[in-house]
């Protein structure tokens, strides 16, 4: 390089957008609790030591022997039509009938809510959604300037009447709903409310993007079917393998209606022509193979097992006066609300110098100085012993705050 040149000021060649997307202090913090020695609740990971690598090791060696030209070309943004022609079957199991017309994959469903925003958010829209919700929603949509309204849950999800308040009042161009088994929050919302929710979609006319990560993960209680088995016509359903199989595949995807489906298969050649050919030849065999339902039959198992210890712990740990935490039923997290006073962000600070770690509920609201006394638990990825002890650190940390 010639030593006259320099740097130019990158500042004032980002675009406007970027100015949305904001880094969080907490995702700084957060990087503290990655160390070994440090019991961590904060991440959203599966247990790695159940991950399936002798089936999709075999899987990929039989299929790279038979089909290794195709699956390693480029393939069509629709998707590869066996899988996709997987995943109807798979969506039909859960009570919502589609068409492989009617069904895209993407790069896991991150990729979807970033095409969503791409397709339907001009800047200044206003979005509905709950609070709090899932932090890599606000972020994805963020690059595309909405203006969030919301509306708070209960141990049951989205309240319909308190939804109504808010659609009635702002007029939101689309519901951004995670109806089963919550992140953050773990709850679920039961089958009158997913209704109620269909016809206030269609009483204010816009609709519902329903993200489903979770609720093939459920260790106990009646199966409810997802909202899009009550409305296709008002429901774009987001879909992913990332939690019953591995995340590491960045596989997903989207039910729509075709004229939706059209438009995202648009947004998304620009973003990555297509969705992995390599990975998804290989869901689409193991799923053939039927391997998501024994996988998901072992890892319930075991996260039922840890979600247990953690209840059983915080009841033994945690200060119970001006405490609420939610008992969910499946997914990976648990939800604790605080008294006013505790500050989860500052808490956060104290619990990495005691060497545990968890996600403070604030990250999960649009806007950040809301749900202060909050904090998000997972409890699938720490080993059991480590389960009670970090409870443990971290019940004796809230007993010194409350
Ligand atoms: C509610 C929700 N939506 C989407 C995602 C993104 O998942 P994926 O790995 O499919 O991109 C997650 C991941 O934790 C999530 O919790």
């Amino acid at each position: 390089m010639s030593s006259h040149i320099t740097s130019p000021t990158w500042d004032t060649f980002f675009a406007e957008r970027t100015k949305w997307i904001k880094s969080s202090i907490i995702r700084e913090l957060l990087k503290f609790t990655q160390q070994p020695e440090v019991i961590s609740f904060a991440g959203g990971l599966p247990a790695p030591e159940l991950f399936p690598i002798e089936a999709i090791k075999k899987a990929s060696v039989e299929l790279l022997e038979k089909e290794g030209q195709k699956m390693l070309q480029y393939g069509p943004t629709e998707g590869y039509p066996l899988l996709n022609e997987q995943i109807s079957i798979y969506m039909k199991k859960m009570g919502v009938s589609c068409s492989v017309q009617e069904i895209l994959p993407t790069s896991g469903s991150q990729q979807a809510l970033d095409l969503v925003g791409k397709i339907f958010i001009n800047e200044g829209d206003t979005i509905f959604v709950s609070k709090p919700t899932y932090l890599g929603a606000l972020q994805a949509f963020n690059s595309y300037g909405p203006k969030y309204v919301g509306s708070l849950m209960d141990d049951d999800g989205l309240i319909p009447e308190e939804v109504e308040k808010v659609l009635m009042l702002h007029k939101p161009k689309f519901m951004y709903v995670i109806s089963t088994f919550h992140n953050p929050a773990g709850v679920t919302m039961p089958e009158d409310r997913r209704k109620k929710l269909v016809e206030l979609a269609e009483k204010y006319d816009t609709f519902i993007i329903e993200d489903d990560p979770y609720s093939r993960l459920r260790f106990e209680g009646n199966e409810i079917p997802p909202i899009a088995a009550y409305s296709r016509e008002r429901v774009i359903y987001l879909g992913t393998f990332s939690k019953v199989l591995a995340p590491g595949f960045r596989l997903g995807w989207i039910v729509a209606p075709k004229e939706v489906i059209a438009k995202l298969v648009q947004a998304k050649q620009g973003t990555d022509l297509h969705t992995s050919t390599y990975v998804q030849y290989l869901a689409a065999k193991l799923c053939a193979q039927d391997l998501i339902e024994t996988h998901l039959d072992k890892i319930k198992s075991v996260y039922r097992q840890r979600r247990n210890l953690m209840l059983d712990s915080m009841d033994k740990y945690f200060p119970k006066v001006g405490f609420h935490w939610t008992k969910p039923q499946g997914g990976l997290f648990l939800w604790v609300i605080m008294p006013e006073k505790i500050d989860s962000v500052k808490l956060l600070e104290k619990a990495v110098e005691n060497k545990v770690a968890f996600v403070p509920g604030n990250a999960f609201y649009p806007d950040p100085d809301e749900g202060r006394n909050t904090m998000r638990l997972n409890f699938s990825n720490m080993k059991e012993e480590l389960i009670v002890e970090g409870i443990r650190r971290l019940g004796e940390l809230l007993k010194r705050e409350a």
